[in-house]
């Protein structure tokens, strides 16, 4: 038995399925899971001392790639001057100040630990600001796992969703409207319907847990105007793609396109704490000032802010707001994926990939795929075959085909060329015996 079958054996006796998140433990592609022992710019090695290029990074906080100098210096310096104290610090006023400073729409945020924790509050604020009690999600969007946000889309428009987790009493799920990504007609629907009644709309802008699907200018356009319209509030959830797809966001790269857009509350986490559990949600002073103790609306957290967690944040946040740092990352990404998609071709396999920033995804299919439906019917045979191929070759891509890939700072050339060359390799392979 290898080191990492013996640690997931010894691992699945005391913790279920050997994981503390599921998708860990590699259910989707099968096989076994790698214990990681630690981690060097884009690198990591698990425990058998095998070399992997890390195309995760820890599910997207690590954008620097893994033991940046700068970032390391901060928080073995935060960690000296004491681990948690339960009081404010400086520290958390001044990511406070430098996440303001790059998204426009949040004048006030609160910090807390996890993006669950993050979605989870910003639905109570808007629940609270509103008054209202409806929220309406899209089929393939995570939020984290508040009970209200598990729900899959009931059998019609206007019939609220079921729990896609026990444990969750259908009564926490009845005011949660489950719709199809990218269906403006649905959406339309539904505020024609029960807009007057709906608190908040809650999006991931681009959606990196169906892999890599954005959300189409003509569909973002038409759902702000809807929530303006009908006094709902706009929650863009950006725990993947903020300060990931662009220094303000996703939120900024609509703004682009959409005069004056702006989201009412926006979610953060991942790379504002470089790998340490820190998240946040923030949105206009008006609405902010809901919470307490200000406000009416509850919220806490032991942890919250955690000065070691922020040091880290600040230290990240610092690099990725050097000139430049977004389109060296972009133009890396968008090589790799060219890469992968040339691979295919000479391969004959059909593979389409899209990237932003240092997001990416690809999908064993003709076109990219507009919502989960359709991403659920690409060849998943295919990918776990690639991905088996992949880890193989001592490449480490997300263990599902409904997750998004992530490039940092640290690849190099030699990196991406390496993993060109593994997908030249896992494709002819797979091709053979497809
Ligand atoms: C878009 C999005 N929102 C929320 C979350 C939940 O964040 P966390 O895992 O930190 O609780 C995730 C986690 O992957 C996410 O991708």
């Amino acid at each position: 038995m290898s080191r990492n079958q013996v640690l997931f054996e010894r691992a699945q006796r005391v913790i279920p399925g050997g994981v503390n998140s599921p998708v860990r433990a590699f259910r989707a592609v099968g096989g076994t899971p790698r214990f990681i022992t630690r981690a060097l710019g884009p690198h990591i090695w698990d425990a058998e001392g095998k070399r992997y290029i890390d195309y995760i990074g820890s599910w997207g906080p690590m954008i620097l790639g893994h033991g940046h100098p700068a970032v390391l210096e901060a928080v073995q310096k935060a960690a000296i001057d004491g681990f948690s104290f339960g009081a404010p610090t400086e520290r958390e006023v001044e990511l406070a100040e430098a996440i303001i400073a790059q998204v426009p729409s949040v004048e006030q945020l609160r910090l807390v630990s996890s993006g669950t924790e993050a979605g989870m509050s910003a639905l109570r604020l808007a629940r609270g600001f509103t008054g209202r009690s409806k929220i309406v999600k899209f089929e393939g969007c995570y939020h984290g796992h508040a009970d209200a946000l598990l729900v899959k889309a009931g059998s019609g428009l206007a019939t609220f969703g079921f729990p896609t987790s026990a444990g969750v009493p259908p009564e926490v799920v009845q005011h949660t409207l489950v719709l199809e990504y990218n269906n403006v007609e649905q959406m339309e629907a539904a505020f024609t319907t029960q807009g007057a009644q709906i608190a908040c709309v809650m999006i991931e802008p681009i959606a990196g847990n169906m892999n890599f699907v954005r959300a189409a200018l003509p569909f973002m356009r038409r759902l702000r105007e809807l929530c303006t319209q009908h006094g709902a509030l706009l929650v863009f959830d950006e725990v993947m793609t903020g300060f990931r797809v662009a220094l303000g966001g996703a939120q900024s790269l609509y703004a682009r396109l959409i005069p004056g857009f702006k989201p009412d509350i926006s979610v953060f986490g991942k790379v504002i704490g470089g790998g340490m559990p820190l998240a946040a949600f923030g949105a206009t002073r008006q609405i902010m000032q809901q919470l307490a103790p200000l406000g009416p609306v509850y919220q806490a957290g032991t942890l919250s802010g955690n000065p070691v967690a922020t040091a880290c944040g600040l230290a990240t946040l610092k690099e990725i707001a050097r000139p430049g740092f977004y389109d060296d990352l972009a133009a890396k990404t968008r090589a790799l994926v060219q890469g992968l998609e040339g691979a295919a071709r000479e391969a004959g396999v059909p593979l389409v990939g899209d990237s932003e920033g240092g997001m990416f995804g690809f999908f064993f299919a003709d076109h990219l795929p507009q919502n989960y439906g359709v991403v659920m019917a690409t060849d998943k045979e295919r990918f776990n075959r690639f991905f088996h191929g992949m880890l193989d070759r001592g490449v480490y891509l997300a263990p599902a085909l409904y997750e998004a890939g992530f490039v940092s700072a640290a690849h190099a050339a030699d990196d991406l060329a390496a993993t060109v060359q593994a997908a030249r390799q896992a494709l002819a392979d797979e091709h053979l015996h497809a």
